[in-house]
């Protein structure tokens, strides 16, 4: 049988192609005129700029109403962020904002797609390193068109980790991350590392350089197009606690193996955090 996303597939591969040259101009004239205290409007300006440019091309392909749109910055702006039935463009247009703002070279594009709930296939272009990374259901993982694998390290010992200290800065959430970070580094691994952008991380995972990246407190926006990336790569996808994963909690895991997530899990401080789909309490 045909498949019937394979257009919007392809399509989403020259969206994100498109919306990451944008982003890499904006990065240029950044560097020419960076002023720490104009940095903040810069990101805000690209970042729904790209959203624009993002979803104006899917809805000019798909905007007969039948499919639904989330994007980080619709949703900064109050637009709702529920998944439905309904096909869903997940869109993050760029991810790792603080990099970009410094010029720290990775920042990313990602852009997902799921149809009665399931993630049907994801894109993540890296577009400072120029690395496209897609991935089908069913149909495997690739970076510039070259299939990619997750590791086969299944000894802890000789793992590279992934994290991220997010956003959130109350004292509770900084000290049981470099809590957990403390712990998985004493384990002991070859090394913790985190690039600035979730989508960019669980890509490092999928092409095999890493073995795990986990967060508490990430978005659905941020992570949906790497997990179809990881999975389509051999990997695995849970909740931190190591249930089965939810796109609207916040809190993943990506591993290339189960042994790799169980002995993470042992050591991380869980954190409760508000989920993506939580009613926005009324103003
Ligand atoms: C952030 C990045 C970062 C992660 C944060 C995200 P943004 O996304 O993915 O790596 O630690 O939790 O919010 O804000 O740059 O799109």
């Amino acid at each position: 049988m045909a498949d019937p996303w394979e257009s919007a597939y392809d399509f989403a591969v020259q969206v994100a192609r498109a919306a990451g040259a944008v982003i890499r101009k904006a990065g240029e004239d950044e560097i020419k005129v960076r002023t720490k205290s104009c940095a903040v409007d810069l990101v805000t300006q690209t970042d729904e700029r790209v959203e624009k440019i993002i979803i104006g091309s899917l809805k000019e392909q798909f905007g007969d109403g039948s499919h639904c749109f989330i994007g980080e910055e619709s949703v900064s702006k109050g637009e709702p962020c529920n998944l439905t039935d309904k096909p869903t463009w997940i869109i993050d247009p760029v991810d790792g904002t603080t990099n970009f703002v410094h010029g720290f070279p990775f920042v990313a594009v990602s852009i997902a797609f799921a149809v009665n709930k399931e993630l049907e296939f994801g894109v993540v272009y890296s577009c400072l390193e120029d690395k496209m990374y897609k991935a089908r259901k069913g149909k495997g993982a690739f970076c510039n068109n070259e299939q990619i694998r997750v590791s086969d390290v299944k000894d802890i010992n000789k793992s590279i980790i992934l994290l991220e200290h997010g956003t959130d800065r109350s004292i509770e959430k900084v000290t049981k991350i470099f809590s957990t970070m403390q712990k998985i580094l004493r384990i002991p691994v070859h090394g913790l590392r985190g690039s600035g952008t979730a989508a960019t991380n669980m890509c490092l995972v999928a092409s095999g350089a890493s073995e795990a990246f986990f967060e508490m407190g990430i978005h659905c926006w941020d992570i949906a197009a790497g997990v179809v990336i990881v999975r389509e790569a051999g990997g695995i996808i849970l909740d931190v606690d190591g249930k089965p994963f939810d796109l609207m909690s916040r809190r993943m895991m990506s591993a290339n193996n189960d042994i790799i997530a169980a002995r993470i899990m042992k050591e991380i401080e869980i954190f409760e955090v508000l989920r993506d789909d939580a009613p926005v309490p009324k103003k």
